[in-house]
């Protein structure tokens, strides 16, 4: 890993995915959240504060493990029980079969490179009739947007660190042999169309 994405872009993933504004969505994201939950791509650690009280234990997973002291101090001030583990999620994880109640991704489906195992790997590890909820960025539906994610997207994944902004996020879940109950689209506010085409809903195993 580069200068740029070991030391510079974490503090820039923090300060752009943790502004305030930004509380309100992942709550609302989070509202369905139960039981036994893992969340992949933990990132800085920026869910935490909007977990609801019907989480009983949250196990965290990351490729990288970013911020490493304020991730602690996060993990430490959290009103729920937390276990991170650094892991990349698109290999086998050392989860038992149907392990978890709920499943969370917020902005991860971007930057995983093997999206399709990462979301295989996810349906494993869910109980069935159990949620996967996910608030995601990713294709526009409207083609000139979308064409323009295409031309950009090589550009974004140097700068994003792996970041596409071209995935058509609701595809891929589908693809992965989730049944996507619940789907709201919507661009998010002062935020550029390339990279604010949001994806917010829950799954289920099919
Ligand atoms: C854009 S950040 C989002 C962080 C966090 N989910 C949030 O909402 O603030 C994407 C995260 O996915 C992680 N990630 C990328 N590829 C991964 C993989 N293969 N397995 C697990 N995590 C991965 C990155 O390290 C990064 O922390």
């Amino acid at each position: 890993m580069g200068i740029y994405a070991k030391y510079i872009f974490p503090h820039l993933l923090d300060w752009a995915l943790g502004k305030p504004e930004l509380g309100k969505y992942r709550q609302r994201a989070l509202e369905p959240a139960y039981g036994k939950v893992l969340e992949i791509g933990f990132g800085t650690g920026l869910n935490l504060p909007y977990y609801p009280a019907a989480v009983q234990r949250l196990m965290a997973i990351d490729s990288e493990h970013l911020l490493q002291k304020k991730l602690a101090q996060r993990i430490k001030a959290a009103p729920l029980p937390v276990e991170f583990v650094q892991l990349d999620a698109s290999g086998s994880l050392p989860f038992a079969d149907a392990e978890f109640d709920c499943i969370v991704t917020t902005w991860t489906l971007c930057s995983i490179a093997e999206v399709l195992p990462a979301l295989a790997e996810m349906r494993r590890l869910l109980k069935p009739t159990r949620r996967y909820i996910f608030f995601e960025h990713g294709r526009s539906d409207d083609t000139t947007t979308a064409r323009w994610q295409d031309r950009l997207n090589p550009v974004q994944k140097v700068i994003g660190v792996g970041c596409h902004i071209n995935r058509p996020i609701a595809n891929l879940i589908s693809a992965a042999g989730f049944a996507i109950d619940t789907l709201d689209r919507f661009v998010l506010p002062k935020t550029p169309r390339l990279f604010g085409e949001m994806y917010r809903g829950t799954a289920r195993r099919l």
